[in-house]
């Protein structure tokens, strides 16, 4: 059989169907040459629609465990909002979701298989991170946007750049689209560069967003167009929020507080705050 109907059976059975198991068992690169015995290593795409489950996970940084035991179910579509002090473990567990580090003891499940068993690049084509502080290097703001993918439709990419409020001071550049970012970075405030990481993530259409809220303050225009944006982006999609904004931490599915790499507290906002627990605690402090 030659390679395109395998490769569309896989897409479409997503290794679920006996030939598409056929193709993986087949593909060369998948044959791992150890001394002399042959492994055979199966890798396999996740189906997403399910939740993501941690099974006591166990991190450890310089012989410190920065994750400690922690076990949780997320559902597909739900906003997981992070927070915690410094040095909690918040940057430990979005790097642990984007399979940067890996559990030392327990388990991170998609579609019930282990993490270890995916192919991690696939996994990550369907994973978009915005960092907290975004760096911008030369090229034009469609570079950066559209960066590493083949052909964007003109109307997706104007859709993403009104999704993400980006339209919003285009019209102010010399060049718009194609002002270069090398010669006119230092002149974008730190809100439009947040929501040019914000379409970068749009409009790869990811099912997983990791997304590490900065803390600098922004201007209160600035920061309602960045919660405008986070809010689009966000919808329907699984989404873990290192979060200091009050907006994101409210509307969250749940919000988790980290202390010493320990889950101490989970809940929906208001019940955290009416708890009256180390989330109502921290919140006096940060928000
Ligand atoms: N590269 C590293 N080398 C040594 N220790 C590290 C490293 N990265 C993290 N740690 C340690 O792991 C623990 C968790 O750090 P992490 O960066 O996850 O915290 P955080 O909650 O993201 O903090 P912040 O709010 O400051 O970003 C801390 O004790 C930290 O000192
Ligand atoms: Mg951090």
């Amino acid at each position: 059989m030659s390679r395109q109907p395998l490769l569309l059976l896989e897409h479409h059975y997503r290794g679920h169907h006996p030939l598409a198991t056929l193709r993986y068992l087949f593909a060369p690169h998948r044959w791992r040459l150890a001394g002399s015995a042959l492994f055979f290593v199966v890798k396999y795409s996740p189906v997403w629609a399910t939740p993501i489950v941690f099974a006591d996970v166990v991190n450890i940084v310089s012989s410190q465990p920065s994750i400690r035991d922690f076990s949780l179910v997320v559902e597909a579509g739900q906003t997981v909002a992070v927070v915690g002090e410094s040095g909690s473990g918040k940057t430990t567990l979005m790097s642990l979701v984007i399979g940067f580090r890996r559990p030392d003891r327990g388990h991170i499940l998609l579609d019930g298989r282990d993490m270890e068993t995916l192919d991690l690049r696939q996994y990550r084509r369907h994973l978009a991170v915005v960092p907290q502080q975004t760096v911008l290097f030369s090229g034009s703001i469609r570079d950066h946007i559209t960066y590493g993918l083949s052909e964007v439709p003109e109307a997706k990419l104007q859709e993403v750049l009104r999704m993400a409020r980006v339209d919003e001071f285009l019209a102010d550049l010399p060049d718009g689209l194609d002002t270069d970012i090398g010669e006119h970075g230092s002149k974008l405030s730190g809100g439009q560069r947040q929501r040019i990481a914000i379409a970068r993530a749009l409009i790869r259409d990811p099912h997983v967003i990791i997304l590490d809220e900065a803390t600098s303050a922004l201007d209160v225009i600035s920061e309602k167009l960045v919660q405008e944006a986070i809010t689009e982006l966000i919808r329907g999609r699984t989404t873990f929020i290192v979060a200091h904004r009050l907006s994101t931490i409210r509307n969250a599915s749940r919000v988790l507080v980290l202390r010493d790499g320990q889950l101490i507290e989970s809940g929906r906002h208001d019940d955290l705050i009416r708890a009256g627990g180390e989330f109502a605690k921290l919140r006096n402090f940060q928000v």
